[in-house]
């Protein structure tokens, strides 16, 4: 395993840029000084039509799923892929879990979801498949192995988790099943990406997270459909690239639905040459995040109001994802970013003694001293992937359980 510096902290200037080879998008911006813009173009690329002007497949449907990639033996890339791995949405079940007192959930894998509960799925491409293939980190016995060690994906290493429902309601064959959406069954297609699934059902793209390596700490993005009726609820909707309406305030009650994010004429500009099915014109930026906190110490949030629903008031992409962190057991030690103590989604900075104890009785204040003797650390961070410790195979079992995150 590649030992790298990824001091965990404020401090974010060692960036590194690496150059997308995005056949859709313009030479990319400084990803800490243009998020919106750079989010947009990892938009436009992961998913540009796999057999472009058939609408059909977006590229990242055709990556390693959670399900292809926590196997006892992942295959070799190119991974010959389910269509598409969807299983209930895990954050949701771990918040539910929690406050039923239990420290950990387990994922329900299930092949389809309900008109009330969208299915979810992970994808990630080569660089970083390969990445957790090459370092073993797909089992328990693995992440034992890889304790104490310091996990560095590669720069171009992309992950996409997205949000589904069903194209027609599970209750009423004539109706819709997606939330939001008024128009006729028929034009489902037109207006929301469609796929179908393992199960033959199809199911709309609603929610998708974006993430890249071209920093340390990740970019962090998140796109909604424009129909979803709690959009730019709690948070708002934040664009200046690509939006007409740089920010869009929170409605005061919930669910009440939101005007159309009009694209700006150089966001229109990038999807003009993009190859990609044209229902993809129908999804908005809800923001993006760059770092825990605000340069005044405020703590950011982002939360999409599908993926984090429930719980996007208490929602920092970066903080809970900093807490990917597994023990000397290789098992997570966090419920899914969770405090065990106060149950809530940990946001702002990072806190140092959620990895290392100090045995002088001295608390590990953050930043740790390197070198400092009486610190013990106790939990590896996993580079922010959270399906790493959330999914790992537990080998060390016997019959050895399926992943929780494996799919039909
Ligand atoms: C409270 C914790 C929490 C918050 C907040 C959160 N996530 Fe996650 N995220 C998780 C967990 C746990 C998983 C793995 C299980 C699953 O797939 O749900 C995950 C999975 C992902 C994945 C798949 C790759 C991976 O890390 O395994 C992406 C991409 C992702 N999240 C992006 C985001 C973005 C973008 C935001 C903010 C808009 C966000 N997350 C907010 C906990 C969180």
């Amino acid at each position: 395993m590649r030992k790298l510096i990824s001091t965990l902290g404020v401090c974010l200037f060692a960036v590194s840029i690496s150059l997308l080879n995005a056949a859709s998008a313009a030479e990319p911006k400084n990803p800490m000084n243009a998020p919106d813009e750079l989010a947009w173009q990892l938009f436009l690329q992961v998913n540009a039509s796999v057999q472009p002007g058939t609408g059909g497949n977006a590229l990242f449907e055709t990556w390693a799923s959670d399900h292809d990639t926590f196997q006892l033996q992942p295959q070799p890339w190119p991974v010959k892929t389910a269509p598409l791995a969807l299983k209930v949405p895990a954050l949701r079940a771990a918040a539910r879990a929690l406050s039923k007192g239990h420290a950990f959930q387990t994922v329900q894998v299930v092949p389809g979801a309900t008109d009330d509960e969208p299915s979810e799925e992970t994808r990630r491409n080569k660089e970083a498949y390969n990445y957790i293939v090459a370092n073993k980190l797909f089992t328990v016995s693995g992440l034992k192995a890889a304790f104490g060690k310091t996990m560095n994906f590669p720069v171009d290493s992309l992950e996409v988790k997205a949000n589904w429902y069903p194209v027609v309601s599970t209750k009423d064959p004539k109706k819709s099943g997606i939330p939001g959406y008024t128009g006729a069954l028929a034009d489902t297609a037109k207006v929301y990406h469609v796929s179908t699934a393992s199960d033959g059902v199809q199911y709309a793209l609603v929610a998708m997270h974006v993430i890249s390596k071209q920093v340390p700490n990740w970019t962090w993005a998140t796109f909604e459909h424009k129909n979803n009726p709690s959009r730019c609820d709690i948070l708002g909707c934040k664009d200046p690239f690509g939006a007409a309406a740089a920010y869009v305030a929170p409605n005061p009650a919930s669910g009440q639905g939101y005007a159309d994010c009009k694209k700006t004429p150089a966001l229109a500009a990038l999807y003009a040459k993009a190859k990609i099915d044209p229902a993809f014109a129908n999804y908005c930026l809800k923001g993006t995040q760059t770092d825990f906190t605000t340069a005044t110490g405020q703590a950011v949030r982002l939360g999409n109001s599908v993926t984090e629903n429930g719980f996007v008031n208490q929602s920092s992409c970066m903080t809970c994802h900093s807490r990917a962190a597994f023990d000397h057991m290789g098992k997570a030690t966090t419920g899914g970013g969770f405090d065990r103590l106060t149950r809530l989604a940990s946001i702002g900075p990072v806190e140092a003694s959620w990895f290392a104890a100090s045995t002088s009785g001295n608390p590990p204040y953050a930043p740790i001293v390197v070198g400092q003797s009486d610190l013990t650390q106790f939990a590896t961070q996993a580079d922010f992937v959270w399906s790493i410790p959330f999914c790992a195979v537990d080998d060390t079992v016997s019959p050895v359980p399926r992943s929780g995150c494996s799919g039909k």
